[in-house]
């Protein structure tokens, strides 16, 4: 992505957080929750373990473009950057897929959109199962940057 489109990006990311921000950790993502990450498993290698990957690892060399100027599936463990997110931000990404306001305008994805193959439910779930395999560290961060 041009330096310039990045910037923008993190703008609008900035600016959709300033307004009164949510808390970083949803209840109904909540990894403690065995029977929401049994569903989440489910839907998870149903739905997105083709592209990001059986174990999370996303795809291979996910940091470089492909030829098409595309970014790869990254993964969704420590690794990669999905921790990085709140979980209201994550809930909108699957369901909308990478569009304003948290890629630019026109911004080209693989990444698909699922709000009308999964309920708003399941992708809570698959973020809860997600999440289950972030480390201590990974979660004492999010912590510290989002107050829950
Ligand atoms: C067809 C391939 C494909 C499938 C299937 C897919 N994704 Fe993705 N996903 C991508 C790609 C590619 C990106 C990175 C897009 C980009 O940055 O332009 C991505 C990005 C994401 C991101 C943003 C990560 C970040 O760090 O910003 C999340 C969250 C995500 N995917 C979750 C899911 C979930 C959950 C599923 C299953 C319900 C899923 N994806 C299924 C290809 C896929």
């Amino acid at each position: 992505m041009p330096l310039r489109q990045l910037a923008a990006a993190l703008l609008l990311l900035v600016a959709a957080c300033s307004k009164s921000p949510p808390p970083g950790d949803d209840p109904r993502a909540d990894p403690r929750d065995a029977a929401r990450v049994a569903l989440g498993a489910k839907v998870y290698t149903q739905h997105c373990a083709s592209c990001h990957g059986a174990k999370l690892e996303g795809q291979p060399d996910w940091k470089r473009r492909l030829p098409n100027g595309r970014l790869p599936a990254p993964p969704h463990d420590d690794s990669g950057h999905t921790w990085h997110h709140a979980d209201h931000v994550l809930l909108a990404i699957v369901k909308n897929g990478l569009v304003p306001p948290y890629a630019t305008p026109g911004y080209e994805s693989d990444m698909p959109a699922f709000r009308d193959k999964l309920s708003d439910e399941e992708i809570w779930a698959v973020l809860a199962y997600i999440k289950s395999h972030w480390s201590a560290e990974v979660r004492a961060m999010r912590t510290e940057m989002f107050g829950n």
